[in-house]
């Protein structure tokens, strides 16, 4: 058959490959993971929660920066608001076992935990948490024992300089008002939060805005390698891409306007880029959509990634936005793509997918499974980060991107991957 030059190549994703296993001269637990979401800031554990208006407000952001991770505060709201979000957090004690607001007052929970000590502020121990079927006590035991293994394994809260919590916020390109009051609300970086940011108005926009602030500003989304090249040479101090195009959970772009870029491949795109500017480790890259776990994540900081960012991955957790819902005995939480008919309703979104497309839904919208508190998802991504890096044979992230190796998989061999021939226990 004849090459029309219409095909030009082969887009992956995470379900398409595998780490490819290599010598580690260190343990998974030595395996250090500390990374920059934005140029010039650093981070603990190298995951970012999604600016989505069902994921990340001020609560969501606060714990995950007391863990060690960062949340982007989502942007569907009028800049007050916004502004009050980030304020929020820059405000919040960095203590990661700042009592939860629901424990009584006075009352600190201290590990090792199961069953968990509680102690009074004077450190004396006043008491033992034991699980009580559902319930704010199942929560504070899950939150404590979750924090208490990420505090003893090193995890340090995320703070800037003066010793507050890291937070990012979320603009549009086309909003360079909203981007200075968020800098001078504390923010400490900014992501652009556009579904197609290679597209010349808003590339003109975000040079404007750019040279307004002066905190980092995260450019996407992107997807390809010109993209990348484009972008970089027009915005002056880019201070971060954020790639993937259509893979996340609640997107239906793909299947709406049959454009996109599966986030492994938009992260091996944009560091193939970088590493033609020289630029490779300097300018992170933000893994953005489809993560599904720590898998995922460790796939995309071998093709390059400095961070992955997560929208599914967050919603279920207690301190997400989403509504809790009761369907029959079970929990769930609403979460819907910022395309969807309900985020667009509310008019801040309606620009994320240029003007005519207020008309076309590029998003879903649903329930996910209630997952208790967000310190469980950090420290499922912190410790099955390291494992996974570990059998990659990389110590850290830096390392991951220079050694780390993918093969691509046959389907069939995805099926071998998988658990199968069992029947899963409920
Ligand atoms: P996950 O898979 O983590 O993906 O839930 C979250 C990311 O998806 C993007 N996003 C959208 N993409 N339509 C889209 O095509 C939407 O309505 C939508 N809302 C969010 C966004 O990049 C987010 O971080």
């Amino acid at each position: 058959m004849k090459d029309t030059g219409k095909i030009v190549g082969e887009a992956l994703t995470f379900e398409d490959t595998i780490i490819v296993p290599g010598f580690s001269p260190v343990e998974p637990s030595q395996v250090d993971l500390h990374s920059s979401p934005a140029r010039g800031i650093t981070i603990n554990v190298p995951v970012v929660s999604s600016p989505m208006d069902t994921v990340t407000g001020w609560r969501l952001a606060v714990r995950l920066a007391q863990l060690g991770a960062v949340g982007v505060i989502h942007r569907n709201m009028s800049v007050e608001e916004e502004v009050a979000h980030v304020r929020r957090v820059k405000e919040a004690p960095q203590e990661p076992f700042h009592p939860y607001e629901t424990a009584r007052e006075g009352v600190r929970i201290s590990g090792p935990v199961k069953p968990t000590v509680i102690t009074d502020t004077t450190g004396r121990p006043a008491g033992i948490l034991l699980p009580l079927g559902s319930g704010p006590h199942t929560f504070l035991l899950e939150d404590a024992e979750y924090t208490a293994r990420l505090v003893q394994a090193g995890v340090r809260p995320s703070l800037d300089g003066m010793g507050r919590l890291l937070v990012g916020a979320a603009v549009s390109p086309f909003h360079a008002e909203r981007a200075v009051a968020l800098e001078r609300a504390g923010a400490d970086f900014l992501v652009t939060d556009v579904a197609h940011l290679h597209n010349a108005n808003a590339v003109r926009a975000l040079q404007d805005m750019a040279r307004r602030v002066g905190i980092p500003v995260v450019a996407g989304n992107i997807g390809t390698r010109e993209a990348a090249l484009d972008i970089a040479s027009k915005v002056e101090a880019i201070g971060g891409f954020r790639v993937g195009i259509s893979s996340g959970s609640i997107c239906s772009t793909g299947v709406v306007a049959g454009a996109s870029m599966p986030t492994l491949q938009a992260v091996l795109n944009v560091r193939s880029a970088l590493e033609e500017l020289g630029l490779a480790g300097e300018i992170p890259i933000m893994a953005d959509g489809g993560v599904r776990g720590p898998g995922d994540a460790a796939k995309a900081v071998i093709a390059g990634a400095s961070t992955v960012m997560g929208g599914r991955l967050f919603a279920g957790v207690e301190e997400s936005l989403g509504r809790k819902v009761r369907v029959g005995s079970r929990l769930y939480k609403t979460y819907r793509g910022m395309a969807s008919r309900g985020a667009m309703e509310e008019r801040y979104a309606s620009d994320r997918y240029s003007k005519p497309s207020k008309q076309l839904e590029e998003g879903v919208e649903g329930l996910v499974p209630y997952s208790g508190p967000a310190s469980k998802v950090v420290a499922h991504m912190y410790f099955g980060l390291q494992a996974a890096l570990g059998y990659s044979g990389a110590g850290s992230i830096r390392e991951a991107w220079e050694n780390g190796l993918l093969a691509r998989i046959t389907p069939t061999g995805r099926g071998e991957v998988n658990p199968h021939d069992i029947i899963l226990s409920p």
